[in-house]
């Protein structure tokens, strides 16, 4: 399977979101990365679950929700109902992790789990089976356009050999300061989802960006 691209809307212009979701559903985009930060669980706000409702009116493609907050299983059924395909949360921010990708799976989502740069992905293995998705994050989360973390390779190479001997298919997605240059290590390390936003919406053409990393 070639890998996935993952536009992060964090980075696009909020007072125009119909124009931006139109450019994503004609690029070589795979799905919406829509980033929801609660100002607790990381220091910004973000937007939340009535602007996806909205969102989910001009897009095409799947919405990949990460979720930046505290107690995320009390909000599943609300992401659901907006039109979230993926939803993932922090293994940082939820207390009984099984049980909330159980419900997540059981609202016919996907379920994400993200590790913050500082959580080994070994912390993963007893739910990794359960997991569909592992959001690596390469920052610190909470803000966009900030600089990749080199130790991201080996985690995710780490990560990668974990889900190879379960016999799984977890997807491994990466999350912050992706961009063309670190893109195709991050392939052959393991990763099979990429979510650009600085890199994408900052450019001169996104839709060129965004097939230059589809293309990498
Ligand atoms: C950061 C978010 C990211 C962010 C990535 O907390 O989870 O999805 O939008 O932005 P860039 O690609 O600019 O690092
Ligand atoms: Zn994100």
């Amino acid at each position: 399977m070639s890998h996935l691209i993952a536009p992060s809307l964090l980075a696009s212009d909020f007072a125009n979101l119909q124009k931006e979701c139109e450019m994503i559903n004609s690029s070589d985009a795979d799905w919406y990365h829509l980033d929801v930060m609660d100002g607790v669980f990381v220091p910004n706000i973000s937007f939340g679950i009535p602007i996806i409702k909205y969102i989910n009116k001009h897009t095409l493609k799947p919405l990949d929700v990460h979720l930046m907050i505290v107690e995320p299983e009390r909000y599943i059924k609300d992401f659901k109902n907006v039109g979230a395909n993926i939803l993932t949360v922090h293994l940082e921010a939820s207390k009984h992790l099984h049980r909330t990708l159980q419900a997540i799976k059981q609202e016919d989502m996907k379920a994400g789990v993200a590790l913050n740069p500082h959580t080994a992905v070994e912390q993963l293995e007893p739910v990794l089976e359960e997991t569909d998705l592992v959001c690596v994050m390469s920052v610190n989360p909470g803000f966009g356009g900030q600089a990749f973390i080199e130790g991201t390779y080996r985690k995710v190479e780490k990560l990668k050999n974990m889900i190879v001997k379960a016999g799984l298919d977890t997807k491994i997605e990466i999350d912050g300061g992706v961009t063309s240059k670190n893109a195709r290590k991050l392939i052959e390390c393991g990763a099979d989802v990429l979510v650009a936003g600085s890199f994408v919406f900052k450019s001169e053409n996104p839709t060129q960006t965004i097939s230059e990393l589809k293309n990498i």
